[in-house]
């Protein structure tokens, strides 16, 4: 074996068994080093590198560990013959497909983005800190299955007092995501449920229904949020809808047609309403709305929501509150189910509610998107009437309907090119719809800096070739 293939750099901060580990195992990966080979004596590689025996000891222990070589009592180290190194070759094209979700965008205006600039980071921190601690050696077992108890407690107090939903800590499910809670849902009401769906509406709910292969059916929104009347003409037995905030058209849920969609409920035994409140803390004018959840008599409502709007998206917590008469069939159904959360971002999240630093976290942010919403407010205005904003009551995003004869996928190209992504309404609606003729596209305003809202929105409006009210009359 050619020991000149490692080359070991005193003077870098990785140790030496790690450099010598990596080029090890660089070489067999590569086949420098065939199958089978008998690596140097420990002895032999020391003096030959210069280093001593403790350090190649260490590399070829980690060597073993991972199994790219063996050791042979009294015969020495040998290459294996690993299957694992295919695996370890085929793992550089799916890291490849990965940098892909890299934005490459100069403005961004997806829904998903939150505001990154007012995190708390040092509080944060600091709880991560007491928590990643040997007295909670406990943390390291699994917890309760539909999450820990003092997180879900937190939970509800905030529900009641916030969205006025009455529930106890037992009958919340915690999960990482609202993607991954509602399959349990799904499988919670069994293989009969029939679901009705806002369209447009949030696509990730309806591929859930269409990849369970659930029936479903599509209900047209208008400015009132979902029409009623249309999911009484199905045969739908259970309804998923965005009542505070419609995501995408922002449209909320008038009250007529929140009692009307309780009445639907009530009208049969096996009736239920998933009700998403994902982005709810962020209402900006007029009193809040209570959550469907709060006024159901009936015990009918599924409500969930999640961390992902109020705090960061890649926390990955959601949760759903289950109706007391479901949480028994849960139980029996998904007892072995661990929790998707880890524990310890559970108990982090708990103690930063508990302290009032998720209180406090809501009510500047509230102030912050408020303050972007304005901005972009009077800066679309300066565009009006060829362009105008619906939507904005609450949350992060809204949806500008632009008087154009262009289609919303050119107007959506035409941004692009100037590095600019949005998106249009057509692409969250699932079937035919009656649509009025003016291009809407979604723009989320969470992401984007205060300080560059009103020149990202120029340069957007520029990219679409759209003038200002001001030089069309000049
Ligand atoms: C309608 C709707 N529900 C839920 C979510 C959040 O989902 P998750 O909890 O999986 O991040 C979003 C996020 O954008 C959403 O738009």
């Amino acid at each position: 074996m050619d020991f000149l293939m490692f080359q070991l750099e005193k003077n870098s901060l990785i140790p030496l068994y790690e450099q010598l580990y990596s080029e090890i195992k660089e070489a067999i990966i590569r086949g420098k080093i065939a199958e089978g080979a008998k690596l140097p004596s420990k002895r032999k590689l020391a003096d030959y590198l210069a280093v001593s025996q403790t350090t190649i000891e260490f590399a070829y222990s980690q060597l073993v560990a991972e199994g790219y070589i063996s050791s042979e009592a009294r015969r020495g180290f040998f290459v294996q013959n690993l299957e694992e190194l295919a695996l370890i070759e085929q793992a550089i094209p799916n890291v490849i497909q990965e940098e892909k979700y890299v934005s490459t965008y100069s403005i961004d205006f997806s829904p998903g983005k939150i505001d990154t600039e007012s995190f708390p980071f040092k509080i944060w921190r600091k709880y991560a800190k007491d928590i990643v601690n040997e007295i909670n050696k406990d943390f390291l077992q699994l917890g309760h299955p539909q999450g820990d108890y003092i997180l879900r407690h937190q939970i509800s107090s905030y529900l009641y007092q916030s969205r006025g939903v009455k529930c106890t800590p037992e009958q919340i499910i915690l999960g990482s995501g609202t993607e991954q809670i509602m399959p349990l849902i799904i499988r919670l009401l069994g293989k009969e449920a029939i679901y009705g769906f806002e369209n447009p509406g949030y696509p990730l709910t309806h591929h859930l229904f269409l990849e369970d292969k659930q029936k479903s059916v599509p209900i047209p929104v208008d400015e009132d949020g979902v029409i009623v009347s249309r999911l009484e003409q199905t045969n739908a037995t259970a309804m998923y809808v965005t009542p505070s905030h419609q995501f995408p058209t922002g449209a909320v849920l008038s009250a007529t047609r929140r009692s009307q969609l309780l009445a639907w409920a009530y009208q049969q035994e096996n009736r239920y309403i998933i009700e998403d409140d994902y982005d709810s803390e962020f209402r900006y004018t007029g009193k809040p709305i209570p959550s469907l959840q709060g006024i159901d008599q009936n015990e009918r409502v599924i409500y969930l929501s999640t961390f992902s709007k109020s705090l960061m998206p890649s926390l990955r917590i959601a949760y759903a509150v289950l109706p007391k008469s479901l949480v028994t069939q849960y139980k029996q159904k998904y007892s072995y189910y661990s929790a998707t959360v880890p524990r310890m971002d559970q108990y982090i999240l708990a103690n930063f509610m508990e302290d009032g630093y998720f209180a406090k976290h809501l009510n500047k942010m509230r102030k912050i998107y408020k303050r972007k919403l304005e901005i972009i407010t009077k800066t679309i205005a300066e565009y009006a009437p060829t362009v105008t904003i619906s939507g904005e009551q609450a949350g992060m995003h809204i949806v500008l309907t632009i008087l154009s004869s262009k289609t919303e996928e050119e107007l959506v190209s035409l941004a692009e090119q100037a590095g600019i992504r949005i998106y249009s309404l057509r692409e969250y609606i699932t079937a035919e719809l009656e649509l009025d003729l003016d291009p809407k596209l979604v723009l989320g305003f969470g992401g984007i800096e205060i300080e560059h809202l009103a020149t990202s929105i120029h340069r957007f409006m520029e990219a679409l070739k759209i003038k200002k009210s001001t030089e069309n009359s000049l």
